[in-house]
């Protein structure tokens, strides 16, 4: 018998389907072939925790557990990829914080709202949330009077979340932080960083789970969306799934940002792409009336 984490079987690849397609089920999240090792890693630490004999008895134990959700909270937790930092993808950053934040607050208020909604969903451990807060405050002074600006920030890996709520961070994940940004709104602590009080109370951390169609209006409809570096590990089906809950959820006029590899508009009609200082930053809501498909050039 082939021995794959320290004592715990090996993965065969019937258990392999099994396990990767009830992941798959509950979360989008699809393993290729290739990521088998991966999985069988993961997981064997998990089983070794629990004590259980082997995958086939642990996949039992997970399609008994009926509506006990706890194990497939520590599966999220187990097979995600939470690698984030700080201001990635400067050029995305830079258009946030320069033209799509004003366009939005400017088409927010002229429509007489005085609420803008800016949702980080797959926010890992909440770097991400927290740049976009302090971008916020950087621009604040010069929002009309009476405009609030909520952030909400959400994911299925909670042990993630608990690290975002706390809001401690090393200082490698700040290194792509401008200074001035660093300086203005991390406090030194220990060997890293702490996210001071302004920028966390503008974000709101939730569980959510993208997988889950039916659900993504109970937070309202939002003005900006970021949605990166999380539907890479997706199945094209469930992907296409997303971006088209994602352009219900999107107020008319909408932004979307996703990372550089997922291309939105290959999965949906309802986007079109934005530029910013010459290359393609993020999609705008197209489907309501008033907007057209076209490209958007600044
Ligand atoms: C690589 S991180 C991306 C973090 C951040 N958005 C960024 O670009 O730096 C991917 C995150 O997506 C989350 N995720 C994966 N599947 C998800 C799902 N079905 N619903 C919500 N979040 C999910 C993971 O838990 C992980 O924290």
């Amino acid at each position: 018998m082939n021995f794959g984490v320290a004592g715990v079987p090996g993965l065969t690849d019937e258990e392999f389907r099994s396990l990767r397609d009830y992941i798959y089920r509950r979360c989008g999240m699809y393993f290729e072939d290739s990521k088998k090792f991966y999985l069988e890693h993961k997981l064997g630490r998990r089983l070794k925790e629990l004590g259980t004999r082997s995958f086939s008895q642990y996949y039992m134990q997970i399609q008994q557990a009926g509506g006990d959700e706890s194990e497939i909270q520590e599966i999220f937790n187990t097979v995600t990829t939470t690698e984030t930092c700080f201001y990635r993808n400067a050029p995305q950053m830079r258009a946030f914080q320069n033209k799509i934040l004003p366009e939005a607050v400017e088409k927010k208020f002229s429509s007489g709202s005085r609420s803008l909604k800016i949702w980080s969903a797959g926010c890992a451990t909440g770097e991400e949330p927290y740049t976009l807060a302090m971008l916020v405050l950087e621009e604040q002074s010069s929002f009309p009077v009476g405009l609030r600006v909520e952030i909400l920030a959400t994911d299925i890996n909670r042990s993630a979340m608990s690290v975002a709520k706390r809001g401690v961070y090393s200082a490698e994940s700040a290194q792509r932080l401008p200074e001035a940004l660093r300086e203005r709104y991390l406090i030194p602590h220990g060997d890293g960083y702490r996210v001071c009080g302004k920028v966390q109370d503008l974000v709101h951390f939730r569980f959510f789970n993208l997988a889950n169609g039916t659900r993504y209006l109970s937070f309202g409809k939002m003005d900006i969306v970021f949605c990166r570096n999380v539907l890479i590990y997706f199945a094209e089906a469930a992907r296409k799934k997303v971006f088209e809950d994602l352009s219900r959820v999107l107020d008319p006029g909408g932004f979307l940002f996703v990372g550089y590899s997922e291309n939105a508009l290959v999965m949906s009609s309802a986007f079109s792409l934005v530029h910013y200082k010459g290359r393609p930053v993020c999609y705008r809501i197209v489907r309501e009336k008033g907007y057209s498909r076209r490209k958007i050039h600044h």
